[in-house]
């Protein structure tokens, strides 16, 4: 799920289908979905409630979880073996902080490098 404009960037890497939020409410476009993984802290439980299938399941970024050095080395090697695709829209070197985080903080970013 994303906004218009990033509808062919999200195809790109690999979706089936694409909500365009901006068009359509997930939760009433009558699918029901295994797992609803809210990625920006914009869904809640109750609003994907409907939407998910018997055993579906609902997680959220905004809920604390335990890192550990061993989740660490699988998204090290998940990215080493090309199952995770970063994707960067724009680079900063390190004396353009305050620049970068103004860019992060308009809720808008993709991916932001700072080299
Ligand atoms: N970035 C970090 O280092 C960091 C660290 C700790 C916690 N967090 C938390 O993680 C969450 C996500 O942060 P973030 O920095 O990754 O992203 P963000 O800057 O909050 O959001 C940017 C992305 O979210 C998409 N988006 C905005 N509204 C949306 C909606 N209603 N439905 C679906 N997508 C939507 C935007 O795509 P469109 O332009 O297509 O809408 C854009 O690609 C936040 O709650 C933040 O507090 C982030």
């Amino acid at each position: 799920m994303c906004s218009t404009s990033n509808l062919e960037l999200v195809k790109s890497l690999g979706a089936d289908t694409v909500i365009d939020y901006t068009k359509e409410n997930f939760t009433h476009n009558g699918d029901t979905y295994d797992f609803v993984f809210d990625a920006v802290g914009k869904i809640s439980a109750s609003y994907a409630k409907n939407s998910l299938g018997k055993n579906g399941k609902y997680i959220t970024v905004k809920s604390p979880t335990k890192d550990s050095t061993e989740n660490l080395f699988l998204l090290k090697e998940l990215a080493e073996a090309g199952k995770i695709k970063p994707v960067i829209d724009k680079r900063y070197s390190l004396n353009q902080i305050v620049e970068a985080h103004r860019y992060a903080d308009k809720g808008r970013k993709k991916g932001i490098a700072i080299n």
